[in-house]
């Protein structure tokens, strides 16, 4: 007999932080990603802002930083037609999960957390609590959608742990409430380096400007960084990943491998002989050629407020039916009236 069955895609979550410039590491480690998820997947991506308040913003550019990071994921590729697009803050469902979770996270698994460590000792005059329970707001953006995969980058993979924790305590108390997810990484560009310190992951908080490209620079600036990026003194292109020495070129070979399709391996065999000098100036241009389309898509929709306001205001509906459910689901187990 045959089977009427209407197979259920599965659902995916993920988020960026309107915190600053957003960088191609961002791009190559999460949001081109996702453009390639969304005919697969149930779509769902946000725009972190809740979460940018950890550390200290200026208002003003904190609202024209979330809307040009919707504008930004459109232009990427994503397809508000496919995927729901959202404000954090537009769904109060996202704070209100967090505080019952934070009563089933414990302090310490709170403290082992790299990125709490990291950010406190960067903002050491503002070491808030918000830092600190950073990872149950992240865990309740995730698991209020009963996400089954979280594609991010490799600096995150530690906060999806901890979520995948606090989800399967919650369960063994309550039983099947939420669905535990996993995290999902490229693979390659999980984790672009900075171009001044290639040890150190690109960031779009560090303070040298130099050391990221952000997919808003001008593109001669975006070449001028490329071609000024710390190396070694070898003079040797070869992909050996576990070489810190290599670190500098590992990275080029990286990103010139995401932005043309092929492996680090097999780039590093193309340029084998060259000097690092035309290396350079050929991954430039490659990734000026992935990001020059992106920016006339942007140019285009960041003056089209109307249509960026249609989108997020359509995403905060959908995003709260969704997130309902599973939001009176907890209040019910916990113990709260819910209707
Ligand atoms: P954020 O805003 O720091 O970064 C957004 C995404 O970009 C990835 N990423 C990188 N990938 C490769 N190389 C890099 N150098 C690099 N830098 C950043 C990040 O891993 C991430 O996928 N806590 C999150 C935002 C968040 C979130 C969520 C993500 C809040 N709630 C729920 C997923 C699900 C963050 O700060 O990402």
């Amino acid at each position: 007999m045959e089977q009427n069955v209407t197979e259920q895609k599965k659902r995916i979550f993920s988020g960026v932080q309107p915190s600053g410039n957003i960088t191609l590491g961002n791009y190559l480690g999460a949001i081109k990603n996702w453009v390639s998820l969304q005919d697969d997947y149930e779509c769902i991506f946000a725009m972190m802002d809740l979460h940018t308040i950890t550390v200290r913003q200026t208002p003003a550019e904190l609202r024209k930083r979330t809307l040009e990071l919707l504008a930004l994921y459109i232009a990427c590729g994503i397809d508000p037609e496919k995927c729901t697009l959202f404000i954090q803050s537009h769904n109060s469902a996202h704070a209100e999960l967090a505080w019952v979770l934070n009563c089933y996270t414990y302090m310490g698994e709170l403290q082992r957390m790299t990125q709490f460590k990291d950010k406190s000792a960067r903002h050491a005059d503002n070491i808030n609590a918000g830092l600190f329970t950073y990872p149950v707001l992240m865990a309740s953006d995730i698991l209020l959608y009963q996400t089954d995969l979280v594609p991010v980058g490799k600096d995150q993979m530690q906060h999806i742990e901890i979520c995948r924790d606090i989800a399967q305590r919650f369960n063994a108390l309550y039983g099947d409430v939420f669905k535990i997810p996993e995290g999902l990484l490229v693979k390659s560009g999980a984790k672009i380096m900075s171009l001044q310190e290639p040890t150190k992951k690109m960031s779009k908080s560090d303070p040298n400007p130099k050391s990221f490209i952000s997919m808003m620079d001008d593109f001669n600036v975006i070449s001028k960084k490329i071609k000024s990026a710390v190396t070694d003194s070898e003079g040797i292109i070869e992909y050996r990943p576990d070489d810190e020495n290599k670190a500098g070129i590992n990275n080029l070979l990286s990103i010139m491998a995401v932005v043309t399709g092929s492996t680090p391996e097999d780039v590093a065999k193309n340029f084998s002989g060259e000097g690092y000098g035309t290396f350079k100036s050929a991954v430039a241009d490659a990734v000026v050629d992935t990001i020059r389309p992106i920016r006339e898509e942007y140019d285009r929709l960041i003056k089209d407020k109307a249509y960026l306001q249609q989108i997020y205001k359509n995403g905060a509906e959908s995003s709260h039916r969704l997130a309902q459910r599973t939001l009176k689901k907890v209040y019910k187990k916990v113990g709260f009236i819910v209707d």
